[in-house]
């Protein structure tokens, strides 16, 4: 290799690694790029649970998101042939209802609780308003057209399958979302509560809110 040649090498090497000097410090700059796309991701996550529904409560009478309005309520999805879960749950938002109503009876009436089916199918209004009676009796329990029941789980976020005991048996289980909800006076988020979350926390989140 004549001496030419190594100098032609040496200054394309010291080229090539003043343009990546060039690149790095060139991108320095787009940082805080990442944290400002970063933010309405972080934004979305609250103030996406709720919004409109429309269903029948176990009455018969038709309602909307417009319930909510001036109350304090727990919501929660479910449905009544579940062996388990939903009537623990029930009974424990029951339970924290109680402990409310003693701790602050005035306050209590703006307190309200929502049972939302996720099963239309079996849950008409007439075997809702049976199963409500087993439970406390502020429970309201809502229910509607297959599509009316997919928004409302939509709207909160809830996921819902049916699970058949044995292919082309009429019996099934519904695998579903379990979470409670407290919704505030305009309707707005304010907290959730996870599955065996017992009477004793669920009354004193609501409380700080009242
Ligand atoms: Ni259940």
């Amino acid at each position: 290799m004549s001496v030419s040649i190594i100098r032609v090498i040496a200054f394309a090497v010291i080229g090539l690694a003043a343009v990546a000097a060039a690149g790095l410090w060139w991108r320095a700059p787009s940082g805080p790029a990442f944290e400002v796309a970063s933010k309405p991701v972080r934004q979305s996550g609250q103030a996406s649970i709720g919004g409109p529904f429309s269903l029948l409560d176990h009455t018969g009478r038709r309602v909307t998101q417009a319930m909510l309005a001036g109350h304090l309520t727990l919501i929660y999805f479910g449905y009544a042939s579940c062996p388990d879960v939903c009537p623990m749950e029930l009974q424990n938002i029951g339970a924290a209802l109680d402990l409310i109503e003693k701790a602050d009876p005035a306050g209590f009436a703006d307190v309200q609780a929502l049972f939302i089916t996720i099963d239309p199918a079996r849950d008409t209004v007439a075997a809702l308003a049976d199963y409500t009676s087993n439970f406390h009796p502020k429970l309201v329990s809502l229910t509607g057209s297959a599509g009316e029941i997919a928004a409302a789980a939509r709207a909160y976020r809830i996921y819902f399958s049916k699970v058949e005991d044995k292919p082309g048996s009429q019996s099934y289980l519904m695998d579903h979302s379990n979470i409670i909800y407290l919704m505030g006076r305009k309707g707005e988020f304010l907290a959730h509560f996870s599955t065996g979350t017992g009477p004793e926390k669920m009354a004193a989140k609501l409380r700080e809110f009242q």
